[in-house]
């Protein structure tokens, strides 16, 4: 079996276990869903270690690095970035924090802000693999309260205190970001946008990262051809896969 990242969450499709994704659908009133909010620790897509080596390497120089999580569902995304920088870019700790975790849908963010992670058994063997099994240093097993999750964690202070939760629509929001070194995290949500929109959001990402930043993205962008956009406008992939820096832009 090829093992890409972690072995714990990499599944080639024969071997993948029937577990349910860490998802959580809302409805309106009329029972038609309005948002699902699919997402994991240590989501497999990236390499985190390789990931927050690079971040230390690139800005450990500078005298702040600016991440925005934009599409931060449940918190378990902002979470596992800042297990990233604890663990694998730990000369960061000073200058990477707060980490602001956004999301455009209320009831996603008032689940966040909970402070309690519904997830399955599989969450816990990552954490553990990212973290060198450190997983009780950054949370508490809490009572599950949700149907058909294995159990609930709620990040300990130590984590906690490390993430700002705003509500933001990527598509109005980048504005508000500081000029430099903005590490902008958009995955796996490009795919509730409208085609039109790739071209702008790529060009405005640019704008705010072209300062020594960095873009973020996931698998479900790579599906839908974004690092073709990305390219297009001025990124080129890094050693890291998923992970875009600004270089010089060409004619669209
Ligand atoms: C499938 S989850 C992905 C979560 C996480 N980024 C990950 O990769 O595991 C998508 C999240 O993006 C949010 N979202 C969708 N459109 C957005 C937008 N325009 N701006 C900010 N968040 C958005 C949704 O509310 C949802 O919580």
């Amino acid at each position: 079996m090829q093992v890409k990242f972690s072995p714990y969450t990499y599944y080639p499709n024969s071997a993948k276990p029937n577990f349910k994704s860490n998802e959580d659908v809302f409805v309106d009133k009329n029972g038609v869903i309005t948002n699902k909010t699919m997402t994991f620790f240590f989501r497999d897509d990236l390499d985190w270690q390789h990931l927050g080596e690079f971040l230390e390497h690139r800005y450990k120089n500078s005298d702040n690095v600016n991440i925005t999580d934009y599409g931060c569902s449940d918190g378990s995304e902002a979470y596992t970035i800042a297990m990233t920088i604890f663990t694998h870019a730990p000369h960061l700790k000073d200058t990477a924090f707060p980490i602001i975790a956004k999301d455009n849908f209320p009831d996603v963010l008032e689940d966040a802000r909970s402070g309690k992670v519904h997830i399955y058994n599989k969450d816990i063997y990552s954490i553990n693999y990212y973290t060198k099994n450190r997983i009780w240093d950054f949370m508490q097993a809490v009572r599950c309260n949700k149907f058909g999750y294995d159990m609930a964690l709620a990040p300990k202070p130590v984590l906690q205190d490390k993430i700002i939760f705003e509500q933001g629509d990527i598509l109005e929001d980048l504005d508000n970001l500081p000029e430099k070194n903005n590490v902008i995290f958009c995955r796996n949500f490009w795919k509730y946008f409208d085609k039109e929109n790739y071209h702008n959001l790529a060009a405005h990402l640019y704008e705010k990262t072209k300062d020594n930043g960095l873009v973020v993205i996931g698998n479900v962008e790579e599906r839908l051809g974004i690092p073709l956009i990305l390219n297009q406008h001025g990124f080129t992939e890094t050693s890291v896969e998923n992970v875009y820096a600004p270089v010089k832009k060409m004619a669209v």
